[in-house]
């Protein structure tokens, strides 16, 4: 493998940890572990959080009061966010390592390689920031929502780099150049729609005490309709797409891809309805809808 190779190959490391830090962030709600550590960036005041109630600090009241659920402690969630914002920790370092490499390779032959790194890395702070903002007001004043197009910006900054060191592209009709970019806003809103839901899901989960979850989908007023209906249109623009890019050999993996996340994203949506919101849907359905996104958006990047 050559030094090229080796760069490329590490951007794409770099995606995959971007994936896992978002299944962790999926794993902390679905386990209601957000408020595990009730400070930033440390964890009851320290670098190693404690295993056992009897390694609490002195004044662990002052941490268990600024939680939003039982003000008890609970190892398990502890360890939950703990892991949760190492690996966010770990994917900062990787980024930041990948900034001084894009630097060094590319400073000289291709600027905007170092300032995509340089963008990422600024992105991937700002999103740490915010988390802290998030653990500061007990989840409420930061919306979901941001935190999660942050997320998606994280993700798509490796996707445009390998796509210019690739060279992609591909000659495309306008037709489907004009369908790719449609998908993309269609399944962007349906995400925001789809944070919206979820906010009302946090908020009828936690006055349940997380229980009866039976009860959480009929809690849920118009906005959810909306989010149902709109799969619709996320659906046939993904099937347009599809057809559309048949006569192309070259975008057949690609279009599998979206064909089989917009339908997975579906499927795990309806689980959610029927099957009273199991815990393990959560995560899933935002990962593919996540995935489904930043497939059209590699798509609508590789067509000339
Ligand atoms: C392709 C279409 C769809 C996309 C792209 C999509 C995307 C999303 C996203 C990004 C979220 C936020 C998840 C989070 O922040 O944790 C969400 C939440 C949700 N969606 Fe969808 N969704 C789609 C279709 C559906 C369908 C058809 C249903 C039900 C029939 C559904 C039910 C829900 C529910 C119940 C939530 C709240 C989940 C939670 O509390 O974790 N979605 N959706």
């Amino acid at each position: 493998m050559n030094s090229h190779q080796k760069y490329l190959r590490y951007t794409w490391f770099l995606l995959v940890m971007v994936f896992l830090v978002i299944i962790a962030g999926g794993v902390v709600r679905m386990t209601q572990s957000g408020m595990g550590c009730p400070d930033w960036p440390r964890c009851f005041g320290r670098w190693i959080p404690p295993t056992d109630a009897s390694q609490l600090p002195p004044d662990f009241e002052k941490y268990l009061g600024k939680q939003d659920i039982d003000h008890s402690f609970n190892a398990y969630h502890t360890w939950i966010e703990y892991i949760n914002r190492l690996l966010g920790a770990l994917l900062g370092v990787f980024i930041f390592i990948h900034f001084i490499w894009s630097f060094v390779r590319f400073r000289k032959t291709n600027k905007a390689i170092v300032w995509l790194s340089f963008l990422l890395l600024v992105t991937v702070g700002f999103q740490g920031w915010l988390g802290k903002k998030v653990v500061d007001h007990n989840l409420a004043v930061v919306k979901v929502t941001t935190h999660m197009l942050v997320a998606l910006v994280i993700a798509a900054i490796p996707i445009i780099i390998i796509y210019r060191l690739e060279k992609w592209e591909r000659k495309a009709d306008t037709w489907l150049k004009n369908i790719s970019v449609a998908a993309l806003v269609i399944i962007l809103a349906q995400i925001v729609l789809g944070t919206q839901v979820r906010e009302q899901i946090d908020e009828i989960s936690k006055s349940l005490d997380y229980q009866q979850r039976e009860v959480w989908i009929s809690q849920l007023d118009n906005l959810f309709l909306v989010h149902r209906s709109f799969s619709w249109l996320v659906l046939a623009a993904c099937l347009a797409i599809v057809w559309k890019a048949r006569p192309y050999t070259a975008f057949k993996k690609i279009t599998w891809l979206i064909l089989s996340m917009v339908g997975l994203t579906l499927i795990f949506g309806l689980i959610m309805m029927w099957g009273n919101i199991p815990a393990w849907a959560q995560p899933t359905h935002l990962l593919l809808a996540c995935i489904l996104i930043l497939a059209v958006f590699t798509l609508r990047l590789r067509l000339k």
